[in-house]
């Protein structure tokens, strides 16, 4: 375990109930707000006049930017950012999944920027402040309520990208597991693979003495394959949904990768797949994980048999390592088949045609990407031609 140092100062308020906590929390800020949600799933489970009625308790003069996409587009963070700026907002409030988060964080440096918030975003330039802001999560998925991190897509040039810096912590985030009620099937299922993801992503290190890690990582595994499919016979069970939503704070926080850096491979090759076609991040990381766990086995089988054993249950007896590396992987597999997730990108029209150019997408950041196996574009080519 490499030394570290952790700091995570995102107050959570969790449970049924806790949107209570939203007047105290305003009072700390001046009157301008900018209300920031998606297309309207908010007003349709009547989240946004709970919500509305708070802020006008408080007297607030609330700003709003609605219609965030999923898979949040620059041009949306800068008609916040112009918001902010013209209205000289003190606070803004997200109201919403991932991307309304994502978008809000970058509204929030983008608002204490001179420059164009996409320079942040792909890193020509550092954030050097941010607008406070803080969240009420409906969608349990990217663990974007707790950690600094955005993912920004450029529809000018084809491009998504992740970011983040020491402003873009969330002052703090509201969840109530009632709010992820309304949340549908095909999201629900997309967002529980997205939290086993940034588990499995943590997972494939080759720093040693990583024991409680490993634990807590393979808890949050364990965990999700155990409710996912509770949940899905059972979308309204407000004790299966609160289960998912911290097991998604959790799996991408900082709290169980302390002393060591995961792999993030996969991450970057589904980016390239939304950034061309605009799938949902978790479908693109169904189809390609299982992918490119085969592809990376021979970089350290013994983290791959452990899972194995641990998480999907391998009776390791009479088989080589690899055998019982392959059988946990084969086990997620059909895990997330019977979960319905999508396994393959012709499952999105993705065809052989468009490979080299998300292979191209892959590598506008350097050469080489992913930490426990090295991959160049080569690699991405394999990887998507096993996922067609
Ligand atoms: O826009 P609305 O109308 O709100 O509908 C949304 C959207 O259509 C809907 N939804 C959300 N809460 C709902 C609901 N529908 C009914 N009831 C509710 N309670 O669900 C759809 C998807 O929402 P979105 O916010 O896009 O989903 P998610 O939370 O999965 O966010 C995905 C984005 O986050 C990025 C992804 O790349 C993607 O752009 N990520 C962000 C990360 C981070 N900041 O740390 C890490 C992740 O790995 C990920 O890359
Ligand atoms: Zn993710």
């Amino acid at each position: 375990m490499q030394n570290f140092i952790f700091h995570n100062p995102t107050k959570l308020y969790f449970g049924q109930g806790q949107l209570e906590n939203l007047q105290t929390e305003l009072q700390s800020y001046g009157d301008n707000i900018l209300l920031v949600y998606g297309g309207g799933s908010i007003k349709r489970n009547g989240l946004y006049d709970q919500v509305i009625d708070i802020l006008k308790k408080e007297n607030k003069n609330v700003f709003e930017l609605s219609g965030v996409e999923p898979n949040p587009r620059v041009t949306t963070a800068r008609k916040g950012i112009e918001i902010c700026k013209e209205e000289k907002i003190d606070f803004i409030l997200a109201v919403g999944g991932g991307s309304t988060i994502d978008c809000t964080k970058a509204i929030a440096a983008g608002a204490k920027s001179e420059d164009d918030i996409w320079d942040i975003v792909t890193k020509k330039t550092n954030a050097t402040g941010a607008l406070p802001f803080g969240t009420v999560l409906t969608l349990a998925a990217t663990g974007s309520e707790m950690n600094p991190g955005s993912v920004i897509t450029n529809w000018e040039t084809n491009e998504k990208h992740g970011w983040g810096s020491p402003y873009t912590y969330p002052v703090f985030s509201i969840l109530d597991p009632n709010f992820t009620k309304t949340v549908p099937k095909d999201q629900t299922i997309y967002g529980m693979v997205d939290i086993m993801s940034h588990a499995l992503e943590h997972y494939f290190h080759h720093e040693e003495n990583t024991l409680l890690q490993d634990r807590m990582v393979e808890g949050i595994l364990q965990t999700m394959v155990e409710t996912a499919p509770k949940l899905l016979e059972n979308l309204e069970n407000e004790e299966l949904r609160a289960t998912v939503l911290y097991n998604g704070t959790m799996a991408l926080n900082g709290m169980v990768n302390m002393g060591y850096h995961g792999d993030w491979a996969t991450h970057n090759l589904e980016h390239a797949v939304s950034a061309v076609h605009d799938i949902p991040h978790g479908g693109g990381l169904a189809i390609l994980f299982p992918n490119w766990m085969e592809y990376a086995i021979d970089e350290n089988i013994g983290r791959f048999k452990q899972l194995a054993v641990r998480v999907f249950d391998v009776d390791p007896n009479g088989k080589s390592d690899k055998e019982v590396g392959l059988e946990g992987i084969a086990k997620l597999r059909a895990f997330w088949n019977r979960i319905e997730a999508p396994s393959r990108l012709s499952d999105y029209d993705i065809s052989e045609e468009s490979i080299e150019e998300m292979a191209d997408k892959t590598v506008i950041a350097g050469p080489e990407f992913g930490n426990f196996k090295k991959l160049n574009r080569d690699d991405a080519i394999a990887i998507y031609k096993a996922s067609l």
